[in-house]
């Protein structure tokens, strides 16, 4: 049996029931998939489910505010990818007729869409025969063939994608698709795998091999750096200040007044940026315990300042009542520490 029809087989009987698998309807498929691109399907579901009561439709989508899409997708991280979504929504609304196109070349231009995404929404839409290539593809076709180019250099990169579009089955591009991104999410999976059960352990060039565990090879390790965060929080009366960020991966979303550096209290209260910001006589409150926040790149070391003080440098700031906080989209970090304040008030 050739490789495609052993997975097909597979899938059949060992595939999860997830709603974006019962529809065919582009603009759920494409939510999936940018969901999915970050996340587990586990942690993605109630994200998907609570986009699509938000937004049902790709109009309903163009049509929020950019603050209500992110508040949306608070938690999921790598915000541009929400940013994105909306700015293509507005596109398919003004330029298509809010009508999703239906060719991979149209497709793969929108902003946002790269080659998996037009790939996923090609096949599973409109059953068009493009193979996608994500992290579990590239781990079963490394195994399967015993491939061990890095899968992140350009000609693993290269080797990969022929060889994934070779192996699709034109009849059934679509299930193809799901099938083998199935078979390595819960079969071949990164760690622990099982491969006494593997349907395609006969044929398998790494079975009984310690490539199993080797591959796939990647080049990049990536540098994690560490940053310093001190956050602001300012009471005065029945408000606080949050600025909205204007770049970086919290990009657009909103916080409380940084000041960003490795510094003790001491320090702190010498610094420029500390004597900007306040005009009044800051009283420094409390001060929390330094938290660790780990991004794909980045280890965020935390401090949160309750300062009172009836009177800030606030031009760059955002007034706020206490009561509208959790209207704004926020980075996760200081949503959970607002959540984890408010429950020992
Ligand atoms: N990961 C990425 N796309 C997926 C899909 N359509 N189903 C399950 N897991 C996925």
């Amino acid at each position: 049996m050739i490789f495609s029809d052993e997975i097909i087989k597979w899938y059949h009987t060992n595939k999860r029931d997830l709603p974006w698998r019962n529809t065919t309807n582009p603009y759920k498929i494409w939510i999936s998939e940018i969901i999915l691109q970050q996340t587990k399907v586990s942690q993605g579901l109630p994200y998907y489910i609570n986009f699509i009561e938000e937004f049902p439709t790709i109009t309903d989508l163009a049509n929020a505010s950019e603050d209500q899409v992110l508040k949306v997708w608070q938690g999921l991280g790598y915000y541009s990818r929400a940013r994105n979504l909306h700015f293509t929504a507005k596109i398919i609304r003004d330029d298509f007729n809010s009508q999703f196109p239906t060719e991979y070349k149209l497709i793969r231009e929108l902003r946002g869409i790269g080659d998996y995404t037009a790939a996923a929404i090609s096949s599973f839409c409109y059953n068009l025969p493009y193979a996608v290539l994500d992290g579990n593809v590239s781990r079963v076709l490394s195994r399967y063939f015993a491939i061990e180019t890095p899968i992140d250099s350009s000609t693993g990169k290269k080797i990969f994608k022929e060889l994934s579009q070779k192996l699709i089955n034109i009849e059934n591009p679509a299930i193809h698709n799901q099938a083998i991104m199935e078979f390595g999410a819960l079969m071949c999976t990164p760690k622990k795998t099982d491969c006494s059960i593997c349907p395609l352990r006969n044929s398998c060039k790494s079975f009984g091999t310690e490539l199993v565990e080797l591959l796939p090879i990647k080049n990049k390790s990536l540098k994690i750096t560490n940053k310093y965060f001190n956050y602001m929080i300012i009471s005065s009366e029945n408000h606080t200040y949050l600025q909205k960020r204007t770049s970086g991966i919290w990009n657009s979303l909103y916080q409380f007044p940084l000041i960003e550096g490795e510094f003790t209290e001491g320090q702190l209260v010498n610094t420029k940026q500390w004597k900007n910001l306040f005009i009044g006589d800051p009283i420094i409150e409390k001060i929390s315990t330094k938290i660790k926040h780990k991004l794909s790149h980045q280890l965020i070391h935390t401090s949160f300042y309750h300062v009172k003080c009836d009177e800030i440098n606030d031009a760059d700031f955002l007034k706020i009542n206490w009561s509208e906080i959790e209207k704004y989209p926020l980075p996760i970090l200081i949503d959970k520490y607002i959540k984890s304040i408010i429950l020992h008030k």
